[in-house]
Order: C-alpha cells, then structure tokens, then sequence
C-alpha cells in the first residue's frame, strides 16, 4: 500500500506542470528587474515545493520570505476562517512584493493576505498562484500570473495537502473517497 494508490487520477502531470511553472516564470521575469529586488512571499505550507521550483527559473534578484498561514484545517473544505500562524522577518515598505501560492479557492485567504500587506505600504503587490479554482471564488482577487485554471476537485500533490499528507506527490491529483473517508 503506497501514498500512489489513494489518488484516483491524475490531473495534471509533471511533464505538463514542470514546462507550465518555467512559463509562469519567464512570465515574471519580464516584469521584474534587479534594481527592482522584489521580496517573494511564500504562503505556506502549501506552496513550498511551487516556489523551489519557480525561484530557480527566474532570472533577476529576488529575496524570499515566508507566511504561514492556516484556513483549512484538516478538512477538505475552506473553513473562512484566516490566521496568521508565521509573519514576515522585516518590513516590507516600498518594496515590490510578489505572493506565491499554491492554490486559489474562495479567495478568502489571500483576500486577507493582500488586505493585511497593503496596510505596510510595499512598492507595489502582485499575486502569482499556480492553480486557481475561479468556479469556487467568494472574494474577488486580482490574480496577476495563473499557472491552470482547475475545476472544483479537490486536488492534492505539489505542496497540496489531505490532512498534511500527499505534499510530496510530483503531480496535481485527485484523490479517492476512500482516502478521505478514512479521515473522517
Ligand atoms: C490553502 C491554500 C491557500 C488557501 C486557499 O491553504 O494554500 O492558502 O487554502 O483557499 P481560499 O482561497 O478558499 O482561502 P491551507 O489552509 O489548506 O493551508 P496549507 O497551505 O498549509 O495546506
């Protein structure tokens, strides 16, 4: 019995994710320079194995830094409840910020996120998300770089969790019912 054997299918492969997370990256790359060194906001957990990848394509100085941020649980749904679990190291004034996520659902949390950031004045905020669920938002967002625009699955892999597990897989996925019963 492997972690494999709980997904039910594959939504998005590597060889399609991989190329997709270069292009979402030269995608940046022509909008930031070096003069502009933009702080990289990680939004975790989620998002950590997408910003290892996409930090690697680009190709201006950048720093990076990290929120944790909690609104799920364990569940599979959003609870709409945001917490800041893990703030940022310094201030982030006047400079240009980029927020990595991994995933947008309702919308709720990176409408807090970018509430919160814009009252400590950056340069300027833009949101990079790999995946976006528009059939799900609640709070409109404005999302500068999209990696798949995804149906309303749950899906895990990638940084994606069910109950903290399934981050590792190298691939979106859906997992089986089974798999979820047995958290419940
Ligand atoms: C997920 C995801 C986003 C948020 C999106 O985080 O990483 O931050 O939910 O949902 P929303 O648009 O409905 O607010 P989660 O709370 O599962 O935490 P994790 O990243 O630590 O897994």
């Amino acid at each position: 019995m492997s972690l494999y054997d709980d997904v039910a299918r594959i939504l998005i492969p590597e060889d399609v994710l991989q190329p997709r997370v270069r292009s979402l990256a030269e995608e940046i790359n022509q909008v930031f320079t070096d003069q502009d060194f933009p702080l990289l906001v990680c939004i975790l957990k989620g998002a950590f194995v997408f910003l290892a990848d996409l930090t690697r394509h680009l190709t201006f100085r950048h720093e990076v830094d990290f929120m944790v941020i909690s609104s799920y649980g364990s569940g599979t749904v959003s609870s709409g409840v945001v917490r800041i679990l893990l703030d940022l190291e310094r201030s982030i004034e006047g400079r240009h910020v980029l927020i990595v996520e991994d995933i947008v659902d309702t919308g709720r949390t990176l409408d807090y996120i970018t509430r919160n950031l814009r009252t400590r004045h950056p340069a300027s905020l833009r949101i990079c998300t790999l995946l976006n669920k528009p059939s799900r938002r609640e709070i409109d967002v404005p999302l500068h770089f999209v990696g798949f625009d995804i149906p309303d699955e749950f899906v895990i892999g990638y940084g994606l969790d069910f109950a903290e597990a399934y981050r590792n897989l190298p691939f979106i996925g859906v997992l089986k019912p089974e798999a979820i019963a047995r958290e419940r």
